[in-house]
């Protein structure tokens, strides 16, 4: 990869400033847990599963910061700090599951000196990267042989390196398409209003030589009827039991349009996206943000002040939209209940 989303680096974390991208390729260093959950909430790092890796690094940075004589004081801190980074973002599970697992580890060291938990979550918090590179490549894996030579594919926001700790998840499965020779294009949605899809996927296509062609999302079933689009590949922030998949604002949009067109809609996304404690989409909590974000681009105003404005971050895409889940185990198709629980071992 051409460019690093999240590194540790000499006891700090290091993040390419998703804020400014495509203008400025600039890192942004952190050594304090709350620069990094506020990192999380100003989205200068976005995207499922690399939240959860920030998330995992923040909290390995907020134990560094723990002055504590006792184990109590010591896991008293370690829990504010988890609530402090669990109260970032409601919606993309990732985030949920890195608090958990780095809860878990240090549960599981509990009685070892600090200093030692203290180096075993900093250890943890980087493996969560490192395998979710590697995860990445497997998703890519199960999911190139889905796209046929010669395909447009059409991608939702940014569900690539810049969204995971590389490769990507939608992406990565266009990229080991691509990487297997396929002659393939990519037609990127601008995602508005945050324009993940016109700032990041089409900066990170490009940076890596694989063809897009930039849309308003509006174009979409323009496009998608004149026979232009193969198939759909997006990413997820949350799965429910059933396969009702949340993702960016608009994805639904997308996959209704792809179904009356008669186009596959894939979704693509590591197991840590699965919440199989809901039943349903219905239950997975719905992200709002600052009214600005829709009233305004780059600082400039394109609507009346004071208008009344609803800005959810993210929308539910219900199971029958979806043609299958690309995960890194596999890929699952029609009974997703059934499929998901068995993929996870339940
Ligand atoms: O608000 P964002 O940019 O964090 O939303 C990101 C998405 O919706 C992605 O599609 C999803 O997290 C999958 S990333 C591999």
């Amino acid at each position: 990869m051409s460019f690093r989303t999240i590194e540790w680096r000499d006891n700090k974390v290091v993040m390419i400033d998703q804020t400014r991208l495509p203008g400025e390729e600039v890192y942004n260093e952190y050594s304090d847990f709350k620069s990094v959950a506020e990192a999380i909430r100003g989205m200068v790092i976005r995207g499922a599963p690399a939240i959860g890796v920030a998330a995992a690094m923040g909290i390995a940075l907020g134990v560094r910061e723990i002055i504590a004589d006792t184990q109590e004081s010591f896991f008293q801190q370690l829990s504010n700090i988890c609530d402090v980074m669990a109260a970032t973002r409601p919606t993309a599970v990732n985030l949920f599951w890195a608090i958990d697992r780095m809860k878990r580890v240090a549960e599981a060291n509990r009685s070892r000196p600090l200093a030692e938990i203290r180096e075993i979550l900093k250890l943890e918090a980087i493996r969560v990267e490192e395998e979710d590179l590697a995860i990445c490549r497997a998703i890519g894996k199960h999911g190139a042989s889905l796209i046929p030579e010669g395909a447009t594919v059409l991608t939702h926001c940014n569900a690539g390196g810049l969204a995971t700790a590389g490769y990507g998840t939608a992406l990565g499965v266009i990229r080991a398409a691509h990487e297997a020779g396929k002659n393939i294009q990519v037609f990127a949605d601008e995602t508005r209003p945050w324009l993940q899809g016109a700032r990041l996927t089409a900066w990170e296509l490009m940076k890596e030589g694989i063809p897009v062609t930039l849309i308003a999302d509006n174009m979409a079933g323009f496009f998608m009827k004149k026979g232009e689009i193969t198939c759909c590949v997006v990413g997820a922030d949350r799965i429910a039991a059933n396969g009702d998949t949340a993702n960016k604002i608009g994805t639904y949009s997308v996959a209704v349009l792809a179904k009356e067109n008669r186009i596959p809609f894939y979704v693509a996304a590591p197991i840590s996206t699965l919440d199989l404690t809901l039943e349903s989409g219905d239950a997975i909590p719905i992200e709002e943000r600052h009214s600005r974000e829709v009233t305004h681009l780059q600082g400039l105003p394109v609507a009346p002040e004071g208008v009344r404005v609803r800005n959810p971050a993210f929308d539910v895409t219900p199971a029958r939209y979806i043609a299958g889940i690309i995960t890194e185990r596999g890929v699952v198709r029609g009974d997703y209940e059934k499929g998901l629980r068995a993929l996870v071992g339940q």
